[in-house]
């Protein structure tokens, strides 16, 4: 956990004229990221940016004229999504429980695909259309029945509020291919995701295809897109071994390419909807610390902000064991021994880090918790204990962006 040299002078540049507690997005490294998925997959695959893993509104213009899709789960994320400059028909809605408001604004906006999760779903969802006198491009969500071992989060291959089962899929597909105001226009399948194991992510790819051919053959679909919900890692913690792309796209490219080969495929778009991939590993998270204390023997240093800026990092995010984000002390220094360090909040939950093996820390450092970009500010509780929100600055080379959001601006 040493100072990362080359960031370094950009994160204190942020603390010291912006404040902590900040998020600093870097814009060059999503642009690298974006660039090594391109040319991983050539042009295998389009890109569909995933909302929920960053809707910060500079972040969302910044991916509009580089990625092609904006994946939305929520009319707040469209929303802003068209706030930042994306069209409604680069958008698709995904999401398990989406209301008739949300459906409404989304089909009277001209939402590219909606990406129907039941049977009631698209009921409703034919009815509003009707109703709008449209008829609404969606794709069907397909819950596949196995995921295989290496996923952090799994949304299918149990009991599961997403899509629809592949079980129950030919008990669902002629019940929605009779709705007349829907027109299906492909299939999306996102079953797993936080997977550093290439053999897995391929292995799940594959699986995908299978139930694609078999679902497009059975019901004659000649599908325009298939979403590969992607699954890919970042690497959180200290001793995870970073996603190596390269294996996955040689490893999966022969199978996309026989997909494509057959005439039913061979004008499909398939698309990959991804979120941490493109922005995890170029967020910060800056916390300054107010106090170092001892107590009983441990060294605690309490910060200015932590779970409620960034729930996932506090191991409040679905971690059964309490595990440290990687994260260092901005200006460096060597390891000197293990703190904990806590938040601002009246909660033993408010844990940033546990016995993390830092530089001698004292009051007034800066600490920057990597992997950032992701799931920070965007699910956390920023209401608990009544803060403010946290600084968020947008740098693209050494440009700084004040890109703060305030509470209400949905
Ligand atoms: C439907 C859907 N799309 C995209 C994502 C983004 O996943 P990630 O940020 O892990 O790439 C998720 C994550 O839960 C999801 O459920």
């Amino acid at each position: 956990m040493t100072a990362e040299t080359g960031v370094d002078p950009l994160l204190s540049r942020v603390a010291e004229e912006f404040g902590t507690p900040a998020y600093v997005f870097l814009g060059d490294r999503i642009e690298t990221r974006i660039g090594l998925l391109k040319s991983a997959f050539g042009e295998r695959f389009t890109l569909s940016y995933a909302a929920k893993s960053n809707p910060n509104p500079v972040l969302l213009a910044f991916l509009e004229p580089r990625v092609e899709n904006l994946d939305i789960s929520s009319i707040g994320e469209m929303r802003l999504g068209l706030k930042a400059g994306w069209a409604a028909d680069q958008m698709s809605f995904t999401g398990p429980a989406k209301r008739d408001a949300e459906l409404e604004e989304a089909i009277e906006g001209g939402v590219g695909e909606l990406i129907v999760e039941s049977v009631d779903e698209a009921r409703r969802a034919d009815r509003i259309a009707r109703e709008k006198d449209r008829r609404q491009r969606i794709m069907i969500r397909i819950g596949p029945d196995r995921v295989p071992k290496g996923f952090g989060d799994q949304m299918a291959g149990r009991p599961s509020p997403f899509g629809i089962d592949y079980e129950q899929i030919h008990e669902a597909m002629p019940q929605i291919l009779a709705l007349d105001n829907l027109e299906i226009v492909g299939l999306h399948i996102y079953s797993g995701t936080q997977s550093l194991v290439p053999g897995a992510i391929c292995e799940n790819y594959r699986n995908f295809i299978a139930i694609f051919r078999e679902v497009c053959g059975r019901y004659d679909l000649t599908p325009e897109r298939l979403v590969f919900g992607a699954g890919l890692g970042v690497p959180y913690f200290e001793n995870d071994k970073p996603l190596d792309l390269g294996v996955v796209a040689d490893d999966i490219a022969g199978d996309l390419d026989a997909l494509r080969g057959e005439a039913r495929f061979g004008d499909t778009e398939l698309v990959l909807e991804l979120g941490r991939y493109l922005v995890g590993e170029a967020g910060y998270y800056l916390t300054r610390v107010t106090t170092v204390k001892t107590s009983r023997g441990t060294r605690i240093g309490l910060c200015d902000g932590g779970m409620n800026h960034h729930l996932p990092a506090s191991g409040n995010f679905g971690m059964v064991i309490h595990r440290s984000y990687r994260m260092h002390k901005v200006g460096g220094g060597d390891p000197v021994g293990k703190i904990n360090l806590s938040g601002p909040l009246c909660t033993p939950l408010d844990k940033i880090g546990v016995g993390v093996n830092l530089p001698e820390i004292t009051a007034g450092d800066v600490i920057a918790v990597h992997n950032s970009g992701a799931y920070g500010m965007t699910a956390s509780p920023v209401l608990f204990i009544s803060h403010p929100m946290p600084k968020e600055v947008f740098a693209v080379g050494d440009q700084l962006r004040d890109a703060t959001r305030r509470l209400g601006d949905l």
